[in-house]
């Protein structure tokens, strides 16, 4: 078999790519990534020279690119995690994220769908991988389901939905083979430190402030990247053509509560006094249009194809916060150059 995965440079993608690369020598994976910002060749040195992998830089807003690459590699199968991912960056520049999580995934399916050709051609899955921001926000009460209609408020999970309703549209109109996931927040090794548990990471260590939206009551359900890499092992092989999959954490948090955490299991390993890094804890103006809450039912997923967690937040966290640990050099250079440009931007007048 020989699969495209999109976006495997980057934090969830490098880790789908080597949990594939490592478990299945028979197929062929062939990495796409245009190294945006978020693109890091450094998340994958230990699986660069496996005979069964190869990176091609690409663009997947670039249509012509896209088409001559399907039909040169007549792919089996995508697993499409090319994305700008990052809400506040979506609300500086919406169309950044048009181009590539709408026109980007459309160009793939347009691609996939010729080598489909209504069944005869050797392509066989398209899988999506989307979030659990295009259901919206909930109150206090209830979790998302695969049912809950679309609601989405950034224009990050706006574009995501959009993406979510082509790939429905693709297997609906034209029988193409596609599956849907949406996940919660993902949190682990190589997660780029604009995101807030490796931002508050990179700032502890650094001295800085901890940046806390609003009043930190925003409730976020989080997830160990490599066991949502797992499930997407388990739906990629598994799942029924048409079928969409909720994954998540059953894992609750209030963004004050997991910073509240962090600061402790660093006071620890740095050997500060307790309470040290509470200390850099700042509240500042919140995101626009904040979501107030995301909390995932995982049923379907655990009822069907037997997934579950396999590590608690609290081991996920700690395994984390070592990984950023033994991996200052990685740190240190996506901390340089264009990201000191970012976080003036982003925080400096918050
Ligand atoms: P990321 O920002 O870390 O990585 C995105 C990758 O896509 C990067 O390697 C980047 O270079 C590449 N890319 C961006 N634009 C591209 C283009 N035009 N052509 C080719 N490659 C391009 O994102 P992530 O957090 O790893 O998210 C991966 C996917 O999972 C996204 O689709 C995201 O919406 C989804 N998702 C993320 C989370 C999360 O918590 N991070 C949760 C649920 C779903
Ligand atoms: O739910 C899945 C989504 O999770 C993914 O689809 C997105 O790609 C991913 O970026 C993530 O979105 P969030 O906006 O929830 O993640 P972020 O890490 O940016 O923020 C988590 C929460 O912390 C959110 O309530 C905003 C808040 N926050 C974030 C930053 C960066 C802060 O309070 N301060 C910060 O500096």
């Amino acid at each position: 078999m020989k699969i495209l995965i999109t976006g495997g440079a980057g934090f969830i993608g490098s880790h789908v790519v080597r949990l594939f690369v490592n478990t299945y020598p028979n197929y062929t994976i062939h990495n796409l990534d245009k190294l945006t910002y978020a693109g890091n060749l450094a998340n994958l040195t230990d699986i660069e020279n496996q005979p069964n992998y190869q990176f091609i830089k690409g663009d997947i807003v670039d249509a012509a690119f896209i088409t001559a690459l399907f039909e040169k590699e007549q792919y089996n199968a995508v697993i499409h995690l090319a994305a700008e991912s990052h809400v506040d960056r979506s609300i500086t520049n919406p169309l950044e994220f048009v181009m590539t999580n709408v026109i980007g995934t459309v160009n793939l399916l347009n691609a996939a769908k010729s080598l489909y050709n209504k069944g005869a051609g050797p392509f066989k899955r398209f899988y999506h991988v989307s979030t659990d921001e295009v259901y919206g926000a909930l109150g206090e009460t209830g979790m998302f389901t695969e049912t809950t209609a679309y609601d989405p408020h950034s224009p990050y999970s706006a574009s995501k939905a959009s993406s979510d309703h082509f790939v429905r549209a693709y297997h609906d109109t034209y029988g193409l083979p596609a599956v849907i996931s949406n996940c919660s927040n993902n949190y682990g090794p190589n997660h780029f430190p604009e995101k807030l548990i490796p931002l508050c990471i990179n700032n502890i260590l650094n001295n800085k402030p901890l940046p806390i939206y609003g009043k930190g009551e925003n409730v976020r359900d989080w997830l160990y990247v490599i066991d949502h890499a797992r499930a997407i092992d388990i739906i990629f092989h598994k799942a029924k053509a048409g079928s969409t999959y909720n994954i998540g954490g059953h894992n609750e948090w209030t963004n004050i509560n997991v910073i509240r955490l962090l600061c402790q299991i660093l006071d620890k390993k740095l050997n500060r006094p307790a309470g040290t890094n509470e200390k850099l804890i700042t509240f500042v103006t919140d995101r626009a249009g904040h979501d107030l809450r995301y909390a995932i039912d995982a049923t379907k997923l655990k009822q069907d194809l037997g997934w579950v967690p396999s590590v608690t937040f609290e081991q996920g966290l700690d395994a984390t916060v070592d990984w950023y640990l033994n991996n200052s050099e990685w740190l240190n250079n996506v901390t340089s150059g264009n990201y000191t440009h970012y976080y003036e931007e982003q925080y400096a007048k918050r």
